[in-house]
């Protein structure tokens, strides 16, 4: 076995939150710490020491954080609350300044004393290092990555080295880091922010977070994949005709308009991170086994076979950009007012709300079946699904199948998680019809359970040294590499088409996917209907 092998439990740490004061940590993180611990699932001398800016006590970060965790965690216990928030510390300063650190390193060390995660004797014989071992979640504005890595870095406080070559990795506190995305704004930001990063921290001891890899239906797809005989051998040009992942989101932009969404649009939010993630489970070959290099490398590889485009003609033919219009509903969160008509917003950027893609994988897997990839605010519904749509029969010896569909799976990543298959049917009776049916298998239902929030088993796979459900750099660099050409095109930002608030995005993206095959449609299923 190799020393680099997750831990069964999640090693006890101080976890360092910068971004300490922001909604990510106050609606996610400690909601989802706090649910973790309520089911004992924390190492017992695990600690938090939130940083930000704003002064604050820890008495007083607590009781801000009390009535948001009582909000956002699923079941709220106050008695529980009173013991676990006891695990919770605050240390004001600013991340971007040297003096912060040599301050952060001593709390830590202190802290690290008070839960029984080292000793005075440690602390006392090498002062000038952390001794317990520390996770550092960077929850913070893009812009600040990387000077907070750098800044660990010159403090000193990185010095693990590579754990898997270590004589004995146990003996050894380890450093390691958290990163939230978005993880640079293009390929060159993005390289460079991957190297300040690699300059501090080993890759084996980069989490890059996407809570799309902590959501169970699409952990679900490598099992359904691989741990079932029946789809893989369907798996392929020979059966599929085309595949779709969609994002939908009901909800708009509101205030986040101006100070983040413009600058990022629905093609860098979503579909550089999370969709071409779910495309790229959808697509890799069988990794030799479940563990992060194995799964990661895949991935890597299906990432690495989508062509690249490279003029604007191509671009056209493949991309479908959209911007909300107004809605009747004066009180949802953008007031009932239209993207562009939002306060900040920058009409000159024809910031996109709605993108869809088509990608095409040039390998022998996946050669001629196109992957469309859309993501859009204010849409019909909430919904993120996969659809593999596989191809009519080669034969078909019922007459009145001739305009049927053909099978169609449906896998419901949220909000109503579960898998469903359609197929043709003979409907009971002396004529001789044919229906489509569906065979639905409803998470919720078989396993008795609503699917946890994604954060919470990251965290703790993070503390456990599991890499598998976060991205390594090359796939972050290769999906940059896919979506440039389309954020970037003068074409694109140029043919950004209203949408009507609440419904499936623009017609350009009708066209998008009946080209060439006018048999094509999106999967939008209606408002009661699961998937
Ligand atoms: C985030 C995006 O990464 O994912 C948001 O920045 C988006 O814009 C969110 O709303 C969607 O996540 P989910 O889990 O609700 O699909």
């Amino acid at each position: 076995m190799q020393s680099n092998q997750p831990k069964d439990r999640p090693d006890p740490c101080v976890l360092v939150i910068f971004g300490a004061s922001g909604d990510l940590t106050a609606r996610k993180l400690i909601p989802a710490l706090y649910e973790l611990d309520r089911e004992g699932r924390l190492p017992e001398e695990l600690c938090v020491l939130g940083v930000s800016r704003t002064e604050m006590s820890d008495e007083e970060w607590r009781r801000k954080l009390r009535p948001m965790t009582q909000e956002h965690a699923r079941e709220f216990d106050s008695e529980h609350w009173s013991w676990f928030s006891g695990r919770i510390h605050y240390q004001a300063g600013s991340a971007t300044e040297a003096d912060l650190y040599p301050v952060l390193a001593k709390r830590i060390n202190e802290l690290g004393v008070e839960h029984g995660l080292c000793t005075e004797e440690d602390v006392s014989a090498s002062p000038w290092i952390t001794q317990p071992n520390v996770l550092y979640y960077l929850a913070v504005s893009p812009t600040l990555l990387q000077p907070i890595v750098e800044r660990i870095g010159q403090a000193g406080l990185v010095y693990e080295g590579k754990r898997w070559c270590a004589v004995e990795p146990d003996e050894v506190p380890w450093q390691r880091v958290i990163v939230e995305k978005p993880l640079g704004t293009d390929a060159v930001s993005a390289a460079a922010l991957n190297a300040a990063v690699g300059r501090v921290f080993e890759e084996e001891a980069v989490y890059r977070i996407d809570h799309y890899l902590g959501k169970e239906l699409v952990q679900n797809l490598l099992v359904m994949r691989f741990a079932n005989t029946m789809f893989e051998p369907l798996w392929n040009n020979h059966h599929v005709d085309h595949v779709q992942v969609t994002a939908a989101e009901s909800v708009g932009v509101g205030k986040r308009a101006a100070n983040f969404y413009d600058n990022a649009g629905a093609t860098r939010d979503m579909i550089q991170s999370h969709l071409l993630q779910v495309m790229a489970l959808v697509a890799m070959e069988p990794p030799t086994s479940y563990d992060a290099v194995a799964i990661r490398r895949e991935k890597h590889k299906a990432l690495e076979s989508v062509r690249l485009v490279r003029n604007e003609a191509e671009i056209w033919r493949r991309a479908a950009f959209g911007v909300y219009g107004p809605s009747n509903n004066q009180s949802d969160d953008d007031g009932g007012m239209g993207y562009r008509d939002l306060a900040g917003v920058d009409n000159a950027i024809n910031i996109e709300t709605y993108s869809a893609l088509r990608l095409d994988i040039d390998n022998w897997r996946w050669a001629g079946v196109p992957f469309f990839l859309r993501s859009g605010k204010k849409m019909a519904r909430k919904l993120t699904e996969v659809v593999i749509q596989f191809k009519q029969p080669p034969a078909r010896i019922f007459k009145d199948v001739d305009q049927r569909p053909a099978n169609r799976l449906v896998i419901n990543i949220g909000p109503d998680e579960g898998v469903s298959m359609r197929f043709e049917a003979k409907v009971p009776g002396p004529e001789f019809r044919v229906e489509s049916v569906k065979a639905d298998f409803d998470y919720q239902y078989v396993f008795n359970a609503k699917a946890a929030e994604a954060y919470g088993p990251l965290m703790l796979d993070a503390m456990r040294g599991d890499q598998t459900q976060f991205k390594h750099r090359d796939e972050v660099a290769t999906a940059w590499d896919i979506v440039d050409p389309y954020i970037k095109s003068k074409g694109m930002r140029s043919a950004v088409a209203e949408y009507k608030a609440g419904s499936w995005g623009p017609a350009s993206a009708d066209q998008l996917i009946r080209d060439g095959a006018p048999h094509r449609r999106w999967h939008n299923p209606d408002k009661g209907e699961k998937r």
